[in-house]
């Protein structure tokens, strides 16, 4: 007997995911032992002119009550829709694979425990690093680890958009327009650019590897819609680039720490080679050391790619739950971003009176040694400085009394 799959979802990732199976189907067939076929694509537009247009259909239920369909991919984005559908899925029995980080970052634990108590699987390795394999990697190969850190660049649109202003200087508007007829963004850019769909992200593979449910309205995220060409130019001339990295470990006392925000990224580091659509994330555990995953992190091929490695997986251990799961969040579970430790880059402008010597000390008094940076025609009311390493409280607290004299027109984490 043949085994039916539906596609909810025919957007960029809907539609590689059926030209990509369609494409390799011979393959896949080979590779499960048995005939595959797409049934079903669910969207709400019409695609006459598609060679897939005996397949759409509008009707969820349709999908829900076909017992030949085994695995569903729910490629719709959102939680709502999203959320009603795959939970009524996998209480039916039925395995969803997904690229929607949204959801998994908000109701996986919910998820994951009702395919876990109807015997089928949610899975979601698209849902972070597009075609890059890292959710399997965390929880199957990298088990043996106790997880120290995970870091990564995590948005392609972002990093797409940051390395086309540094290294072609584009305009930001440009450069996001590119990034959208590529098909990287999200349908509202602003979950990319101001660092949302990273915190969805990291909060997936915080969740991952300890187990409790890290909620991504409750951590530190900034994006990188403040950032200016003066700050590329100090960054360049000091020996960073900048990008946009999630972060996330467990402290001494079993906190979990996790933030998304620009980081100065020294050019020795491997992150600063990490450009254009390309993601790469860093896994640190206790026994592999550093382990690094790199790839395209979004496109319509490369996380098609992820998605239907999930559909093969799902259908190969149909009736079996894969078993990876985590617990709802605890209160108290997250370090506070005030308790946070960081090295932190800051731009001002004072009034054009302002001598710079008399900031300079004024400055190094109250943060301790400072690091001065340069850049070609800075300004004479313009200063721009690494702070040591201190907590996060400290350095805020010195910066508004700094706001007091001067305007502050940057902060940016050192990673
Ligand atoms: N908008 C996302 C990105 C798509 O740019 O990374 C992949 O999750």
């Amino acid at each position: 007997m043949s085994s039916k799959i539906a596609v909810i979802g025919y957007g960029v990732v809907g539609s590689g995911t059926v030209e990509l199976f369609e494409t390799n189907k011979e393959q896949i067939v080979k590779g499960i032992g048995r005939d595959v076929e797409i049934k079903y694509i669910l969207d709400l537009k019409d695609f006459p002119d598609s060679p897939y247009a005996d397949k759409m259909i509008k009707d969820f239920n349709i999908i829900l009550n076909d017992p030949e369909v085994e695995v569903v991919a729910e490629v719709v984005g959102g939680a709502t829709f999203a959320y009603n559908y795959t939970k009524a899925l996998l209480e039916n029995g039925k395995s969803v694979v997904t690229s929607n980080k949204e959801l998994v970052a908000r109701k996986g634990a919910e998820l994951l425990r009702i395919a876990k108590e109807h015997n089928c699987n949610y899975l979601f390795e698209a849902s972070v690093g597009g075609g890059i394999p890292i959710i399997r990697p965390i929880y199957k190969c990298l088990a043996g680890n106790k997880i120290e850190e995970i870091a990564g660049i995590l948005n392609g649109t972002t990093n797409f958009i940051l390395t086309k202003m540094i290294r072609e200087q584009m305009s930001f508007e440009d450069a996001l327009k590119l990034a959208q007829e590529n098909g990287y963004a999200e349908a509202d850019p602003t979950a990319d650019v101001e660092g949302i769909d990273a915190c969805r992200k990291i909060c997936i593979l915080g969740s991952l590897a300890y187990g409790r449910q890290i909620d991504p309205d409750k951590i530190h995220c900034s994006g990188i819609s403040r950032i200016k060409m003066e700050d590329v130019e100090y960054a360049d001339v000091a020996g960073y680039v900048i990008k946009l990295v999630g972060v996330v470990r467990e402290t001494e006392d079993g906190k979990v720490s996790a933030m998304v925000s620009p980081r100065f990224v020294d050019k020795k580091h491997m992150f600063s080679h990490v450009d254009d659509v390309y993601n790469a994330i860093c896994v640190k555990g206790n026994g592999v050391g550093d382990a690094v995953f790199y790839g395209r992190g979004a496109g319509k091929l490369p996380t098609a790619s992820a998605v239907v490695g999930d559909i093969i997986d799902a259908l190969k251990h149909k009736g079996t739950h894969i078993g990876v799961s985590w617990a709802e969040s605890e209160a108290d579970m997250l370090l506070s971003r005030a308790e946070e430790e960081s090295s932190v880059y800051v731009r001002v402008k004072g009034s054009n009176s302002d001598s710079i010597e008399n900031m300079k000390s004024a400055f190094s008094s109250m943060f301790g040694k400072l690091i001065f940076l340069e850049r070609a025609n800075r300004p004479d009311n313009e200063l721009a400085f690494i702070t040591p390493k201190m907590k996060e409280k400290e350095i805020d607290n010195n910066l508004t009394i700094l706001s007091h004299t001067v305007s502050i027109e940057s902060k940016i984490r050192i990673l």
